[in-house]
């Protein structure tokens, strides 16, 4: 029998979606500003032009202005960061996204570099993830932010909850740690070459995955009661043959023994764009004042 509260990421992020609207909404009639939020995505991957479409459909729902700009594949490094500048320096756009993965012919880091720190919606430029390292007053990047909304809406206060991050990626990994801690969490970073990783989820309230392997965690890894957060998106072949999304979750033996636990889909996967439109407002409004 099950007993965990599914944690309904859909629904929140359609109301956050919906909150955004009506700020945005405010600041067109009392400022004459539409915040805008310009994609880059280089190159034809088809899971990146599903992302992109998705973003820009959600933001124009949202009632901001969306700039697309989409590049062939042997887009010159130098030619992508041209656009970058400009954008930088174009005063409809508040928000700025390339697209990762970029080709392999193009630095990714210099990329991230060249953005305005004051319009990375996605909080990847060093300056905004040393913000978020020491406190300051910067940019959260987008899935951490929204895993960290979805747990203080479940848990309330985070305070002094062991909590475990499974991965340590830039996007994801170590700023949710940076989170964590931020909220008095006490936060283990476990990753690939983690000693004995069941024990170490095992002894966690809150456990985050985001290793990007198909229900690698199982019920027998979480404690009684843990809130599990799952970042995955795995696409793996179901029983009848056909394509279907699993986290980095076990969910059906997971469910069993969480206290709270988000689906795969429709957990963290919604709140990554919904979080990408609450950035770009946050962006606007600190460009206008
Ligand atoms: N590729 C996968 N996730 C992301 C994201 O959050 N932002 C960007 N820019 N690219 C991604």
């Amino acid at each position: 029998m099950s007993s965990a509260k599914i944690i309904d990421g859909k629904a929140f992020a359609a109301k956050l979606r919906g909150d955004i609207a009506s700020e945005v909404a405010k600041l067109k009639a009392e400022h004459g500003v539409v915040p805008g939020l310009a994609v880059v995505l280089v190159g034809e991957d088809p899971a990146s032009e599903v992302y992109v479409r998705n973003k820009g459909k959600q933001t124009l729902e949202c009632g901001m202005n969306s700039y697309e700009h989409k590049l062939p594949a042997a887009t010159s490094q130098e030619d992508l960061l041209a656009i970058i500048t400009q954008l930088n320096n174009d005063p409809k756009v508040h928000g700025i996204l390339c697209q990762l993965p970029v080709p392999k012919h193009i630095d990714e880091n210099a990329v991230l570099a060249a953005i305005d720190p004051a319009k990375d919606v996605d909080g990847f430029h060093i300056i905004n993830a040393g913000a978020l390292a020491t406190g300051g007053d910067g940019i959260a990047p987008c899935t951490p932010y929204g895993c960290l909304m979805l747990l203080k809406d479940t848990l309330g206060d985070l305070s002094g909850k062991r909590a475990v991050v499974v991965g340590r990626s830039n996007i994801v990994g170590k700023p949710m740690a940076q989170l964590l801690l931020k909220e008095n969490c006490t936060v283990t970073i476990a990753h690939s070459r983690t000693r004995d990783l069941a024990e170490e989820v095992r002894r966690a309230d809150i456990v985050i995955a985001a290793v990007g392997r198909p229900n690698m965690i199982t019920g027998d890894w979480i404690a009684k009661g843990a809130t599990v957060i799952d970042v995955g998106i795995n696409r793996i072949e179901g029983e009848n043959g056909k394509m279907k999304l699993v986290g980095d979750v076990d969910f059906a033996s997971a469910v069993e023994v969480a206290g709270a636990i988000t689906p795969v889909p429709g957990g963290v996967g919604p709140m990554t764009i919904a979080c990408l439109l609450n950035n770009t407002l946050i962006a606007a409004c600190r460009a206008n004042g």
